[in-house]
């Protein structure tokens, strides 16, 4: 049928910058904007991974090509920005992925030199990748930031001090941002994905997992990471023209659930 909307939900030809695309939701973002046609930067501080997702995007029929980025090296940002514009002739869309997880008590003993990093590579490096982006962004009056931060962003996970208050900070930049930046046709948005089956929490035993999903996620289980890159595709279509500011939560329900009403009815 000849088409009653105007809006596009298509971002084939844009050029996207994924952090820390390496693994995890990254890997997925990265592949879901490459099979919708996107031109995607993958980057990352593993190369191997890099090395990896770009061959996986490239033998697929997409277009893709990596860098080695640590994201809390403000040099590092500053000259790969300036390359994938070089590179692809402009950036259309930023998605701030790149994150890391230490656990510490606050009265451990290397408690600051975890937050110092938690917060550079969560929190700062969103920041410093957003400027170095912003004025590409504006150039095609459409620019798209997503800011991936977390349901420790709402709330809190004991010994997660650290992540806790980087993921609160970055919902507070996607705020603040999305306040300044929209009068320049940049929408700036946020995701926090509940428990999602990644690189970073590979480590927690499957049934450890599964008692867990069990007692707080109404759908009873993690999540796969595509499902999150489907909600970060959603948002940067250029059909989300009025999506700004927002706070888009991925996890199976977890965070709307009554914790006494989920002990009563779990097993
Ligand atoms: P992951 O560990 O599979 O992927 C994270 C990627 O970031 C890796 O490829 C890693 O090499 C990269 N990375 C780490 N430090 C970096 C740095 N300094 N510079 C560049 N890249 C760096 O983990 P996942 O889960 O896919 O993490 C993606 C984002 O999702 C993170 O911001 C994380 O905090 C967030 N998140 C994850 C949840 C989960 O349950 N897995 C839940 C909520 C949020």
């Amino acid at each position: 049928m000849a088409g009653l909307t105007e809006l596009s939900r298509s971002i084939r030809g844009k050029v996207a910058l994924v952090t820390g695309a390496a693994s995890g939701m990254g890997r997925a973002t990265a592949h879901l904007f490459a099979d919708e046609g996107a031109r995607v930067a993958v980057t990352d501080l593993a190369a191997d991974g890099v090395k990896r997702v770009t061959e996986e995007i490239e033998g697929a029929g997409g277009e893709a090509c990596g860098w080695l980025l640590d994201v809390s090296d403000r040099a590092e940002i500053e000259s790969v920005v300036a390359e994938v514009v070089e590179r692809f002739g402009g950036l259309d869309i930023l998605v701030n992925n790149a994150g890391i997880s230490q656990p510490s008590p606050v009265d451990a003993e290397d408690y600051e030199e975890k937050w110092e990093r938690t917060l550079a590579v969560n929190l700062t490096a969103h920041m410093r990748t957003i400027r170095a982006c912003l004025p590409h962004l504006k150039r095609g009056g459409a620019g798209r930031i997503v800011n991936v931060a977390s349901t420790d962003g709402l709330g809190a996970t004991a010994h997660g001090s650290p992540y806790t208050a980087s993921k609160h900070g970055v919902i507070g930049l996607t705020r603040g941002l999305a306040v300044e930046l929209g009068a320049q046709g940049v929408t700036v948005n946020c995701i926090c994905p509940g428990p999602i089956h990644t690189g970073m929490t590979a480590a927690i035993p499957a049934d450890a997992k599964d008692v867990f999903a069990r007692r707080k996620v109404p759908l009873r289980r993690y999540g796969r990471p595509e499902e999150v890159a489907q909600a970060t595709l959603h948002l940067v279509l250029p059909a989300s023209s009025y999506i700004n500011g927002a706070v888009l939560v991925v996890d199976g329900g977890m965070l709307a659930q009554n914790h006494l009403a989920s002990l009563r009815d779990s097993p």
